[in-house]
């Protein structure tokens, strides 16, 4: 069992950040609007402090001058409510940790590491995680039965392309759930669950993103955002803004499939997907509402629920 975990003082200190960002406040009008004591408040303050936030203690009270580039405080400041961080400089795999919090009754938590040496992938594969990447994985129990959990990774491929494009960039969503710029991968999902019948107890949705991380230490067909942004990119407004745009998604089953078509590189393609029924080959024609690919073949339209996707014929992606 890892020995990282959220608790009460993590609930605290990121209570004070977010009121700290919100503008200058004295330190006993925080203690009283947060209903803690004036010592907490002065050990959290000094805790921040030594995680990089830049705090004024002037007569105005305490200000937020600057926050580090990558972090706990930094990613606490960018995602959305209701998920509280935990991050560690390295972790074997945030999805496994996510999935011990589970284990253990949380609900809401975002897990991130700078550095991810034990990554998974899909389908049993390796997840290289260099450090400078964005390795996080949110812990969440979503309002919907098992059947439609495929749904959710493709509300998160259309976040990671939305925020992509938000950077400038031309992403195509390779289906289910790669993200690619110029034909080479740059981020994948890694949804798992654990479901009754009829409802999920909860998902741990795994992002990964090539981003601040040399192309020497990726695999062939991968390439990093700093790369092709020709600059490295500033991870936790990024990863908060996938987030919230997912939170809107998960939400909205007709405008994540209008986005994730935008982004489809797959529709159109002459594809082979390989099943647990053998392999179908055909034209992807589009998904449907659960995610799944949508393929015309000689004996009309097979759905493809899960899996990996060949495209045979791989136009300028
Ligand atoms: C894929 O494209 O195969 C999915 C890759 C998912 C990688 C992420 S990184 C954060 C999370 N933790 C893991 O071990 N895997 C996922």
């Amino acid at each position: 069992m890892s020995s990282v975990s959220s608790s009460d003082s993590v609930r605290t200190k990121h209570a004070i950040l977010e009121r700290l960002l919100a503008g200058p406040v004295p330190g006993p009008d925080l203690a009283a609007e947060l209903g803690v004591t004036r010592a907490a408040v002065w050990k959290h303050v000094e805790e921040l402090r030594e995680e990089g936030v830049d705090i004024e203690g002037g007569s105005g009270g305490y200000a937020v001058r600057g926050l580090p580039e990558y972090g706990w405080a930094a990613l606490t400041a960018a995602v959305p409510d209701p998920y509280t961080v935990i991050y560690e400089p390295a972790l074997a795999s945030t999805n496994d940790v996510a999935k011990e919090l589970a284990a253990s009754g949380e609900l809401d938590v975002l897990v991130a590491a700078d550095e991810q040496p034990g990554g998974r992938g899909r389908l049993g594969r390796e997840w290289v995680g260099p450090p400078g990447g964005v390795y996080a994985s949110l812990l969440f129990r979503p309002d919907r039965g098992p059947a439609d959990a495929p749904f959710l990774t493709i509300a998160a491929g259309a976040a990671v392309a939305d925020g992509l494009v938000e950077c400038g960039l031309e992403p195509g969503i390779k289906w289910p759930n790669d993200v690619l710029v110029g034909g080479n991968k740059v981020a994948g999902i890694l949804t798992e669950m654990e479901a009754e019948a009829d409802r999920i107890r909860w998902v741990v949705l795994g992002l990964g993103i090539n981003a601040n991380v040399p192309d020497e230490s990726l695999p062939d067909r991968a390439t990093s955002l700093a790369s092709v942004c020709g600059a490295a990119v500033e991870r936790a407004p990024l990863l908060g803004d996938i987030l919230s745009r997912f939170e809107t998604y998960r939400r909205n089953p007709d405008r994540t499939l209008t986005a994730w078509r935008e982004n489809a590189i797959t529709l159109g393609q002459a594809v082979r997907a390989d099943t647990p029924h053998g392999p179908i080959t055909g034209t992807a024609v589009d998904i449907d509402p659960s995610g799944a690919l949508e393929v015309e073949t000689a004996d009309g339209i097979e759905r493809v629920h899960a899996g990996d996707c060949e495209h045979l014929r791989p136009r300028s992606e």
